[in-house]
């Protein structure tokens, strides 16, 4: 049985000191130890969430990763960089595409830093809403995901936990959600890819996130689809009253498909 999880992205928000304090309101607002919730503050916020999350359940993840360990690349961080900060790591998402020219190839660097440094990574694929109108997003978003695993042995994808983000681009920050069905549908398609290119195994046990304006009021509509374990949000995610409805939403699922497994 695959887990429910809430990742919040907090993108370019919150100072240490903002950050220290949504993040105890929302450990405390949203106590549902059925659902993993990881925070994804900026760089300069990871250690005040951390030490604010301590003994809470809620997990550290970076925001982006470099590709490389080390060297002359001002203002980067590497992934060695994050240890004892962060325990995931976004990779690809489809505003660092849109603002610093990630590619596949690029997000398929990073993954293997993050792999190498036990990094728990989110791979973020999603279409554009010029690719759905053409009836083309599920070619493109399993595109995405062959491009990005390319090469990364299936063992280490396991043993790391990778999860997907589907993230359609359209819906991201915009108030305009996708429908579940349609999320679901994706999740298919994913696994599919994985299944080809790694394993069957692993391409079951693959969480499969939601994300695109994702809120309290929609959130079951994801939760509710099988092949969807879980939701990416953003503006909803600096709010303590969105988080608490999102993860209790989770809770909700989590506990139904706990039953439904035991018969
Ligand atoms: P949003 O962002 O919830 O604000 O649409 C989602 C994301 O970028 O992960």
């Amino acid at each position: 049985m695959r887990p429910l999880i809430v990742a919040a992205n907090w993108k370019m928000n919150t100072t240490p000191a903002d950050a220290a304090a949504l993040a105890g309101i929302i450990a405390a607002a949203s106590d549902h130890p059925d659902v993993i919730r990881v925070i994804c503050p900026p760089f300069l916020s990871l250690a005040a969430v951390r030490d604010a999350v301590a003994g809470t359940g809620i997990e550290v993840g970076a925001q982006n990763v470099h590709q490389e360990l080390a060297g002359a690349y001002t203002g980067e961080t590497s992934a060695p960089m994050l240890a004892g900060l962060a325990t995931w790591v976004i990779l690809g998402h489809s505003e660092r595409r849109r603002d610093a020219g990630e590619t596949d190839a690029l997000v398929n660097r990073k993954l293997a830093r993050a792999l190498d440094s036990g990094l728990r990574p989110i791979v973020c694929v999603g279409e554009l809403l010029a690719d759905r109108d053409a009836g083309r997003a599920e070619e493109v978003v399993t595109g995405q995901v062959r491009a990005c695993l390319a090469g990364i042995d299936p063992d280490a994808l396991a043993a790391a936990g990778l999860v997907v983000a589907y993230e359609p681009v359209w819906a991201i920050g915009t108030g305009r959600n996708a429908r579940g069905a349609d999320a679901a549908a994706m999740a298919d398609a994913i696994r599919r890819v994985v299944a080809e290119m790694a394993t069957p195994s692993l391409a079951e046990s693959l969480p499969v996130l939601y994300g695109g304006s994702v809120t309290a009021a929609n959130a079951a509509e994801f939760f509710g689809e099988p092949a969807v374990d879980g939701a990416r949000v953003g503006g909803a995610s600096l709010k303590r009253d969105e988080m608490a409805g999102i993860v209790a939403s989770a809770s909700l699922t989590a506990a139904a498909r706990l039953a439904a497994s035991a018969g």
